[in-house]
């Protein structure tokens, strides 16, 4: 074991009051350090623990690390960054490595796509967009278009924005009398009555766009400035767009004038089968966010994309003005971008950002193998996305996926994801068939034998 790699171990005689400063996120913090589960260092497509157990990775750490663990072209370039330029603020000053990342990625992103704001999570992506997209109509005198439209069950990060339009009532009911005021939602796609166990696209459930028509014949289109949705709704458990959906709110949206936004954090570079899920779903939003794959989970970092005309709509009064008051310190970050840069040349070499459609059958029969299989009572996928939906616990939501993750982790050695009594699982892009294969069949194992 190197050094840095030892740094990731515990003392021997580590106690819980070792773990107790780190307030962790997203976490049941008690009952995690009761039994911690810790990853030292990783490689390509597994963790490994300080006592040196490999554990395969199934959700690419955390939807993020697409080309897998520790490429050394991606440790290069952020070590090389970092020796000779450590940072480099973007505001009133640039450096080079923010202009050449920003056209490659609008590159890949292919027109109508013409820019790229950074900031550095795809909480702060969701927020930026939004602002965005409020600066946008104001900018053309259309200042009266507030009113932003999520979606039910939409995770959309955790600012006060993301949770505004998203739709996960545990990160909003805290903070319910501090939400954006102006916010309605659509309803969310998952229904197990009429798309249970469906491959892909569920066939069930276009119609719940036209939603949308209602809630602007209440809220008028003056007033919308923009729909935000996840092309694949990711944290909540996978629920992958009816067919037709996504051209619906397109659609409806275009009609009204209204800005349609992608939030792409999870099925932007690869997941889904082209560079970006918009692509691989054939509907065009006017801003998408991005982050996790953009440098394969390597360093902090995240993106808009606008469409043409929307950076021209700011780009009026005097040349001395700034045209949008919005940007963060680490916007552009140069070991970001070093690592971006690096990412989406691994990304070409190796064909990554369109495995995921090479791989996507082999990955759906595996999945839905699991049919039939104790707890089972949903199976969804697309691309190298994934869920298995678990019946719950009588009182006990959660209890059944939580218990799978943990042993899962100790005795099978697979590394899973759960949210509710749903297993979520997107495995590095370099996955093999036989990861795949060790993956699902593990998972098997597991959900036999728990209660
Ligand atoms: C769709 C989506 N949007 C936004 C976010 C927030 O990203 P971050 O955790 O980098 O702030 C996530 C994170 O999982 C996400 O899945």
């Amino acid at each position: 074991m190197n050094d840095i790699a030892k740094m990731g171990s515990l003392a021997p005689d580590a106690t819980d009051t070792d773990l107790s400063a780190f307030w962790m996120p997203f976490t049941a913090n008690r009952q995690y350090k009761a039994a911690p589960r810790l990853l030292a260092r990783a490689q390509d497509m597994h963790y490994y623990t300080p006592e040196g157990r490999a554990v395969l990775d199934g959700t690419a750490g955390l939807w993020c690390v697409n080309a897998g663990h520790c490429r050394k072209p991606i440790v290069d370039a952020i070590a090389q960054a970092a020796g000779s330029l450590d940072f480099a603020p973007t505001f009133q000053m640039g450096h080079p490595m923010a202009f050449e990342l920003s056209r490659q990625l609008v590159a890949l992103a292919g027109k109508p796509f013409s820019q790229v704001f950074f900031t550095n999570s795809g909480s702060e992506a969701v927020d930026s967009a939004l602002k965005m997209a409020l600066a946008y109509h104001r900018a053309r005198g259309e200042g009266q278009r507030t009113r932003l439209i999520g979606r039910e069950r939409g995770y959309n990060g955790v600012g006060f924005g993301g949770i505004s339009v998203g739709g996960i009532s545990a990160n909003r009911k805290t903070f319910s009398g501090a939400l954006l005021p102006a916010v309605d939602h659509l309803p969310h796609t998952h229904d197990l009555a009429h798309n249970a166990y469906s491959r892909g696209q569920p066939a069930w459930g276009a119609h719940l766009a036209d939603e949308l028509e209602r809630l602007i014949a209440l809220h008028d289109a003056s007033t919308i400035a923009a729909v935000i949705v996840e092309p694949v709704a990711g944290s909540t458990g996978v629920l992958v767009p009816p067919v037709g959906y996504l051209r619906k709110l397109r659609e409806i949206t275009e009609r009204h004038g209204i800005l349609l936004i992608f939030d792409e954090v999870i099925t932007g570079f690869g997941r889904i089968g082209q560079p970006f899920g918009f692509q691989q779903l054939g509907v065009v939003p006017d801003l998408f966010t991005v982050a996790k794959g953009i440098n394969s989970g390597t360093v902090p970092m995240g993106a808009v994309f606008a469409r043409e005309g929307i950076y021209d709509a700011f780009m009026q009064g005097p040349a001395g003005s700034i045209e949008f008051f919005h940007g963060y310190t680490y916007s552009a970050h140069p070991l970001a971008c070093a690592a971006s840069l690096a990412t989406l040349k691994l990304y070409q070499d190796e064909g990554l950002l369109t495995r995921a459609a090479e791989l996507a059958a082999y990955w759906e029969d595996a999945l839905h193998a699991l049919k039939g299989t104790r707890h089972v009572i949903d199976i969804r996928n697309i691309g190298l996305m994934g869920a298995v939906e678990l019946e719950s616990r009588a009182g006990a939501v959660g209890a059944r996926a939580y218990d799978a993750h943990v042993k899962a982790f100790f005795d099978e050695g697979i590394m899973i994801r759960y949210t509710g009594d749903i297993i979520a699982l997107s495995p590095p892009l370099i996955v093999q068939k036989a990861h795949i294969d060790e993956l699902v069949g593990k998972l098997g194992k597991v959900l036999a034998t728990i209660d």
